[in-house]
């Protein structure tokens, strides 16, 4: 693998969840591996828990991470390619790029869409800039479209708590204030569909996701009927993607309750926004597994550079 920027570079979604279970028992085992060498976390966006756990994941495989907040700190970068740069970016991305490389062994990036222009978010200009720039590996720290630490962090969880062999499990929209992006829903779908679980997609007409994407996972248009016999409900707010940015529906009869929750396990990639995602009372209780999904975001993120590293 040279770089991780979709599921989609998961070969294995078994073997990669076991050696993640592996990692957890013992994260400092590998602590050599990474020795002398620099990771650099490039943020375009806020995050606490990538941030962190991926700083936490370097540290546990010997490297020194190296954080940069580019939006606020760094030249403005310019990624069109043959412009006039007279305007208000003053350092083009084949420089940038390449200079980080110089630092850094591995550059993770962090840059999420505009959702106002849909064919831009989707051609993925700021990472796959980097890949085609940079002359080292690149980490996906989430995306215009994916976010496959989050997903390969969602299934490890999954497979951690699951009490039978195929568990079902539904991924939820919920409602939201704020117009949010896809990647973190359609990384989950696409790392659904490696495992071996029943899985469906539950949400308001209108909030279709990408159905290149989609597949042939069933879409059910009613959360309760989709909620029966559930294992875990993965939650979520998406804006639209055929209205493209768009909020259709505020709907709180979407937030999950405790009681159409009945047995099943909560999961939220998390930050989520209490009493309009979510009640209290599921986050309060034992059914919510967001602060173990979040504690396994650094076995993912170790998962992964431990195989970047080995294939340096
Ligand atoms: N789940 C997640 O990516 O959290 P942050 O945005 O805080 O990094």
């Amino acid at each position: 693998m040279k770089n991780y920027t979709s599921i989609h570079d998961i070969d294995d979604i078994n073997s990669w969840i076991a050696e993640a279970k592996t990692l957890k028992q013992d994260p400092l085992k590998h602590i050599a591996l990474g020795k002398d060498k620099t990771m650099g976390l490039l943020f375009f966006n806020s995050s606490l828990r990538t941030r962190l756990s991926t700083q936490k994941a370097a540290l546990n495989l010997g490297m020194n991470p190296i954080v940069m907040n580019v939006s606020g700190d760094a030249w403005g970068i310019e990624f069109g390619d043959g412009t006039v740069m007279n305007g208000n970016t003053a350092e083009h991305i084949k420089e940038a790029a390449a200079v980080v490389s110089q630092y850094c062994d591995i550059i993770a990036v962090r840059a999420f869409p505009t959702l106002t222009d849909k064919v831009k978010d989707e051609s993925e200009q700021v990472l796959k800039s980097f890949v085609k720039y940079a002359s080292v590996p690149i980490v996906n720290m989430e995306s215009a479209t994916g976010h496959p630490l989050q997903g390969l962090t969602d299934a490890l969880t999954i497979s951690e708590h699951a009490k039978v062999a195929k568990p079902k499990v539904v991924l939820s929209w919920a409602p939201h204030v704020k117009t949010l992006p896809h990647a973190v829903a359609n990384s989950f779908i696409q790392a659904m569909q490696k495992m071996d679980v029943e899985f469906v997609i539950t949400h308001p007409e209108g909030y279709d996701l990408n159905p290149e994407i989609i597949g042939d996972t069933p879409v059910i248009y009613n959360q309760e009927e989709a909620f029966a016999n559930a294992d875990f409900v993965y939650t979520k707010n998406w804006c639209s993607y055929s209205d493209y940015g768009k909020i259709l529906s505020e709907d709180s009869n979407w937030m999950i309750t405790k009681e159409k929750l009945g047995n099943a396990k909560f999961m939220h990639c998390l930050p989520v926004r209490r009493n309009v995602v979510v009640e209290d009372a599921v986050l309060d209780s034992d059914s919510s597994l967001v602060i173990q999904q979040a504690n396994n975001r650094t076995y993912a993120a170790q998962l992964v550079l431990k195989k970047l590293l080995e294939n340096l």
